[in-house]
């Protein structure tokens, strides 16, 4: 497996940084998470874009124009074998002398990219759907940045991991949902989409905006609004999005199931507009 750190093509063996990085000391980073299908970038302007939020958002150069990164990502891809995959993007503050406050000069930033294979899940995931839990959202108030510092996640995972389930679904401030530990979350009522607004409490998920889009498009009524705690647990459907998950049911919530306790309607149709885009979009 060969990935890219700061400049240098190599073995990931070969890849090293500095005990000081401020991205190992304070987790001072952003990151992104790009599949890539038939080997191509899979919305490659809109990551980019989320990329430069983050990275304005913690007042860091972006250390590469679009232009450059394309070029990065397509040589990365191009050195590993799987023909999908997803490319993991991982930006630190850099080396410096270990201080709260910002290295000055500015020293220049670590940069990390890795490509692993994409394992969408398989048939019998599909068919089944997954379980879930829910929790109180006590992560901090700039969610929509994509930062590294993912303590609060990685707990909330392993919340749902210690239950049996495989994602937790965040409540803030006992009211309204905000994602998933490491993704977006939808609600179906009576034939209705929806989602929470892009606002600081919630990573503005690529796949979320894909999934809004093909709502729209192939007239799938949604609307995107607060969605109340009690909203989630009368769903008639949950669904899960993200990038490497592409779209799944969550059947089971809190120990009792989600409408049915099968993968509904709204699924089956959000997941066959997500594969025939896949297709039509990257494949050819
Ligand atoms: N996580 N919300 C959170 C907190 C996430 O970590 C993710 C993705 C999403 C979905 O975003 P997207 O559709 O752009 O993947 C929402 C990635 C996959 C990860 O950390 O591995």
């Amino acid at each position: 497996m060969t990935v890219y750190l700061s400049g240098q093509f190599l073995p990931i063996a070969e890849a090293k940084i500095s005990v000081l990085d401020r991205g190992f000391i304070f987790g001072d980073g952003v990151y992104e998470v790009i599949p890539v299908y038939s080997r191509r970038a899979f919305r490659l302007d809109e990551h980019l874009r989320r990329l430069q939020h983050s990275l304005d958002s913690i007042k860091l150069a972006n250390p590469h124009s679009n232009a450059e990164w394309t070029r990065l990502l397509n040589e990365l891809i191009a050195r590993n074998v799987p023909e999908d995959q997803y490319l993991y993007l991982h930006i630190t503050r850099g080396v410096a002398k270990r201080d709260h406050a910002f290295p000055v000069p500015p020293v220049a930033p670590t940069v990390f990219v890795m490509s692993n294979p994409l394992s969408t899940p398989p048939a019998a995931l599909l068919a089944s759907g997954i379980s879930a839990i829910t929790a109180p959202d006590n992560r901090w108030l700039r969610c929509d940045i994509k930062a590294i510092s993912l303590l609060p996640n990685v707990l909330l995972r392993q919340m749902a991991i210690d239950a049996g389930c495989a994602e937790t679904i965040m409540i803030r401030d006992g009211e309204f949902m905000t994602e998933g530990a490491a993704s977006n979350i939808f609600v179906v009522k009576n034939g209705t989409l929806l989602a929470p607004p892009k606002d600081n409490l919630m990573l503005p998920g690529i796949t979320y905006d894909v999934v809004l889009e093909l709502a729209a498009a192939n007239g799938i009524t949604h609307q995107v609004r607060k969605v109340l705690v009690r909203e989630v647990s009368n769903a008639d459907e949950l669904l899960l999005t993200s990038s490497t998950k592409e779209v799944l049911a969550i059947t089971q919530l809190d120990g009792k199931p989600v409408g049915t306790g099968k993968p509904g309607a709204m699924f089956a149709k959000l997941h066959e507009l997500y594969q025939n885009f896949k297709r039509d979009v990257m494949r050819k």
